[in-house]
């Protein structure tokens, strides 16, 4: 069967009803929908036949552009293959081929990795496995996790309470977790607007984790998560000794230190994971979308090897960990994590990507002086415009940013009144013009 054939000629015989979309304005959308047909390297076609370059990356995750031919071909052989295997007292040889590829390119000493399916997951598995760690090692009142405000950790019940973003929790408050606090932000435009990479500003900002020590306890205290960059929340770059400073803490006192790479990951930062790229090496990452290049759901908790080993104790016969999901390992997130991180070493995509973040530093501050811009952040091939929302409606401005840089041809994302953008690594200078371009002359365009 080809599902294309399956799709009506005109939108009008299309009908979206019965489908919920997620984080989407639903009503709004199916007056006006945004279609994608089919995507190759930087571009995706639209339902009406235009190309739309790809700023995003699908959504931060396309690290090596669209339908790359050796990761669907391992895919459709793979499918062709092995359908199913459970990894429960069971599994598959790719699971392992594809775990021993992941942590050739971890930081040192972090030399196992658990399957999950999404970020969302990856991230409560993290948070449970600092628990039952601490547990293990007869530390079992360490429960509480620090999280940071403006945090973005997926939509699991842990990852909302962890997080710090205000509409993801608030509907939820009474369900969240009871056991957790969380750092202030970082973002500071008054100390750091305009920063090239690392602000100056705001490494004392981590030092409120010894002042969350002081109140709770370290011996209360599971771990810390954040993420090295903050995307979600509109491109919020480490300050200068920040991560350093939060790691010194964290070791001082027995905390584990969690970084959520979901977005970081896979060169986003010039490194494989944003934890080299800043010199600063947590107990756990999270990661996801672009380990497959996001062609097969697929996320995983990279450990430090003494996490690993503290699980790895008692009757052999026991299971050590009671979690796991139906589809961790699953045969055809294997073989894509396998194909995409081959594909990642044979290109040097990481490499590439660090090359081009000059070219794309430069081109993203240029933004600076464009009507209603008031910040431009960047890392790697990372970057954040943040603009001055239309008074008394925030995320108005954004939106119709978003919305006519779509109609121009260039896919980029707005969270909050700040364009997110994240490239396949695999962008070409031109393409790089060709987004600041469109963005510069919708800014003159737009109220
Ligand atoms: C830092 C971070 N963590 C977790 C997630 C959740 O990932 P998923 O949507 O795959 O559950 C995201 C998604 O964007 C993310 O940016």
């Amino acid at each position: 069967m080809n599902i294309r054939d399956l799709i009506p000629e005109t939108l009008q015989d299309l009908n979206m009803d019965p489908l919920w979309l997620p984080f989407t304005a639903n009503r709004q959308f199916k007056q006006q929908p945004r279609l994608l047909v089919s995507a190759k390297d930087m571009y995706y076609t639209s339902i009406d036949g235009r190309q739309i370059l790809d700023g995003i990356a699908g959504l931060w995750a396309v690290n090596a552009g669209h339908c790359r031919a050796p990761i669907v071909e391992a895919i459709k052989k793979q499918a062709e293959n092995v359908d199913y295997v459970t990894g429960f007292q069971l599994h598959h040889p790719a699971a392992f081929v594809a775990a021993e590829r992941l942590v050739r390119i971890t930081p040192k000493g972090m030399g196992h990795a658990f399957f999950v399916n999404s970020g969302s997951e990856a991230v409560d598995t993290a948070l449970k496995m600092a628990l039952a760690y601490h547990r293990a090692r007869g530390e079992g009142t360490r429960t509480k996790f620090i999280g940071r405000e403006r945090g973005y950790h997926g939509v699991g019940f842990g990852g909302i309470s962890v997080g710090g973003m205000v509409a993801n929790r608030k509907v939820f408050g009474g369900a969240l977790l009871p056991n957790v606090d969380h750092l202030p932000h970082t973002h500071n435009l008054t100390a750091n607007a305009y920063s090239r990479g690392q602000p100056e500003w705001g490494a004392h900002l981590a030092e409120s984790l010894e002042q969350l020590v002081a109140l709770h306890d370290a011996s209360n205290i599971a771990a810390v998560i954040v993420e090295p960059v903050a995307g979600s929340t509109g491109v919020l770059v480490p300050p200068k000794g920040y991560l350093e400073k939060l790691r010194e803490i964290c070791t001082k006192h027995g905390i584990l230190l969690i970084f959520d790479e979901v977005i970081t990951g896979f060169g986003r930062t010039g490194q494989p994971f944003a934890a080299q790229t800043f010199g600063v090496t947590p107990d756990l990452i999270t990661c996801a979308k672009a380990l497959t290049n996001a062609a097969v759901p697929m996320g995983a908790v990279i450990v430090r090897n003494e996490i690993y080993e503290t699980f790895m104790t008692g009757p052999a016969n026991t299971i050590e960990f009671y979690h796991g999901y139906t589809y961790s390992g699953h045969p055809l997130a294997a073989a894509a994590a396998i194909a995409t991180l081959d594909l990642f070493a044979s290109e040097g995509l990481f490499e590439r990507g660090a090359s081009l973040a000059k070219y794309w530093e430069d081109a993203a501050h240029s933004m600076k002086g464009m009507p209603h811009v008031i910040d431009v952040r960047n890392i790697g091939l990372v970057a954040g415009i943040e603009l001055e929302p239309l008074p008394g409606k925030p995320t108005a401005r954004a939106f119709e940013v978003f919305l006519k840089a779509y109609e121009k041809g260039v896919l980029i994302r707005t969270t909050g009144d700040t364009i997110a953008l994240s490239p396949p690594l695999i962008i070409e200078k031109s393409q790089i013009d060709q987004i600041f371009g469109t963005i510069a002359d919708v800014l003159k365009a737009v109220a």
